[in-house]
């Protein structure tokens, strides 16, 4: 029977909750001087500092003895060898096995899967250097351009990586296509030249209805534009499905497997990656991987109070379960990981966004975060004045390198002072008295110092966790990601659910396949009640109608 592990310790928790409560985060800091060094824990080039967090020695204990309860460590074991813990699909969950640099066998059902992920990695390996090099050429000679087309984990981890490793970029030019609005495909189509562009379609099932859409009207638009109907050499296939890749008529000889153990949202480890793969080359792909392996090390052997993950998952349902915050922000202070916070919406809410049990009971506590941000500096001129002086509590990451790729006046310091600044204001904050003295200093009367020292209080005691790497390269990128992966199994561990499925997904893909006819006017929406067993809802009526008046009542 599935468990909330953590439904036995919310009464401990919520005593801790309280206690903490009355000392705020800069009280803590002034009265210990040690308390950096004893919330922060370091990884490789890389220190996670979680001091800024409403937690003292006592509630981080009882924090960490959830994670003891829930035998985090016993779960990791089954997903890192194997075992079929995504119950509702009957499958192993083994993204880690595309990362093992370990030279040990992973097995699934007693076999060992390193052979197979080898061997695909090799095809990709050839024919990324073949594409590169200009080996493999198509109609008009060397590739320049590529465009994959997949959606949610088969476009969001090649498009964020290949932006977040852009200064490794020294492959064809390379864009992402995802959504079935025909304005992607169409922007795209702008930017490259038809006879040198080789598309990937990236599907695991090759049945996703945006992707297929979006893969046949690039088949089209290539035949007309070269016009020749053999486009066959321009197209490669990613995907597990490799009967429907046959079937839209892409060789085998550029198809390129994995398996129904990898799911979408973490596949950017698996052929999924062979875009990256084209654009940085096969060796800083192998560093990528490295980085993620380290991380996976980490993972399963550091304890759990200097565990990243760990503690990553237990603030996250402190906040969550305990201070009801119900969103996390993630901030990288690095324009290049601009993606980042859309890739961790799909892991995360995807993951996590779940209402029951494995057992389909339900787990009695919140579960998954809302997830979101944007780059800093940017953010700070848009949404930091809510997360600054709002009535939401609004935990956030913040992540930055302590170097930067390019050396361009000062622009990486002023970059990191205001990524230091924005988490010692969330924490530190500015009382009434501050306020008012400040205005005084500033020779303001009396009267004004009353009506405008309210406005510039700031509650402070806000959280906030901190990633300082060395730099955002290959391997920093693949151990920043998966951190956050372990994160979310972490926490999927701890509340009993399944956070390797994704039937929330289903609903709305059956009605969209059910109103396409609707819409294109080839079929009659009914009502309910009405003889017809399934019906639309009147307000689903009236906006088709309006939407047929709008097109001339076609
Ligand atoms: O709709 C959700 C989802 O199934 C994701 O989990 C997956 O990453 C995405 O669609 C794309 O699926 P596929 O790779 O099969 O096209």
């Amino acid at each position: 029977m599935a468990r909330n592990a953590l439904k036995g310790h919310l009464v401990t928790l919520r005593a801790n909750r309280n206690r903490v409560a009355r000392t705020p985060m800069r009280q803590m800091f002034a009265e210990d001087a040690k308390r950096f060094a004893r919330f922060s824990i370091g990884l490789e080039r890389l220190v996670f500092d979680f001091s800024k967090h409403r937690l003292d020695e006592r509630a981080f204990a009882a924090l960490v003895e959830v994670a003891r309860s829930a035998n985090v460590a016993k779960a990791a074991e089954a997903m890192f060898s194997g075992r079929k813990i995504n119950a509702t699909e009957g499958r192993a969950v083994l993204h880690t096995a595309l990362r093992n640099r370990s030279g040990e066998p992973v097995l699934e059902e007693g076999e060992d899967v390193m052979p197979r992920i080898e061997a695909v990695r090799r095809a990709m390996t050839r024919f990324a250097t073949a594409v590169r090099n200009g080996d493999y050429a198509v109609t008009g000679g060397k590739v320049t351009d590529i465009v994959n087309i997949g959606i949610g984990g088969s476009d969001l981890g090649p498009a964020m990586v290949t932006r977040a490793l852009s200064p490794w970029h020294d492959g064809p030019r390379c864009h992402f296509v995802s959504n079935v609005d025909g304005a992607d495909l169409a922007e795209t189509f702008k930017q490259i030249v038809p006879a040198t562009t080789l598309f990937i379609v990236a599907s695991k099932t090759f049945t996703t209805q945006e992707t297929m859409r979006n893969a046949e009207t690039a088949r089209q638009w290539l035949r007309r534009q070269l016009g020749r109907q053999d486009v066959g050499g321009h197209f490669a296939a990613l995907s597990t499905n490799l009967a429907a890749t046959r079937k839209f008529g892409i060789g085998d000889e550029r198809t390129f497997g994995f398996w129904d153990w990898v799911g979408g949202r973490y596949s950017v480890w698996s052929a999924i990656g062979l875009s990256v793969m084209i654009a940085i080359g096969p060796k800083r792909f192998g560093a990528f991987l490295d980085g993620a392996y380290e991380a996976d090390c980490h993972f399963r052997t550091a304890d759990y109070a200097g565990n990243i993950p760990v503690v990553m998952a237990l603030l996250g349902i402190w906040y969550r379960n305990i201070w009801g915050f119900e969103t996390q922000a993630v901030l990288p202070y690095d324009n290049r990981l601009a993606r980042f916070p859309a890739y961790l919406q799909q892991l995360e809410m995807e993951s996590n966004g779940k209402s029951v049990m494995l057992d389909g009971r339900s787990p009695g506590t919140e579960t998954g975060a809302i997830v979101w941000g944007e780059p800093g500096t940017n953010g700070q001129h848009a949404f930091y004045q809510l997360i600054h002086q709002g009535t939401s509590v609004i935990p956030c990451d913040f992540l930055v390198a302590a170097r930067a790729n390019e050396n361009l006046a000062d622009h990486h310091q002023l970059l990191v002072a205001n990524c230091l600044a924005q988490s010692e204001a969330l924490m530190l904050g500015k009382t009434l008295d501050e306020a008012k003295a400040e205005l005084a200093a500033a020779g303001r009367s009396a009267a004004e110092i009353r009506r405008l020292a309210p406005h510039k209080v700031f509650p402070g005691n806000r959280p906030s966790s901190t990633f300082l790497y060395e730099r955002l390269d290959p391997k920093m990128l693949g151990t920043l990601i998966a951190l956050y992966e372990h994160k979310v199994f972490v926490q999927g561990v701890i509340w009993g659910i399944n956070s390797f499925d994704q039937w929330g997904v289903e609903l709305g893909k059956a009605l969209a396949s059910e109103l396409v006819p609707m819409v294109k006017g080839k079929a009659e929406p009914v009502g309910k009640g009405k003889a017809e067993p399934v019906g639309k809802d009147a307000s689903t009526r009236g906006l088709l109608s309006a939407y047929r008046a709008m097109n001339g009542g076609k």
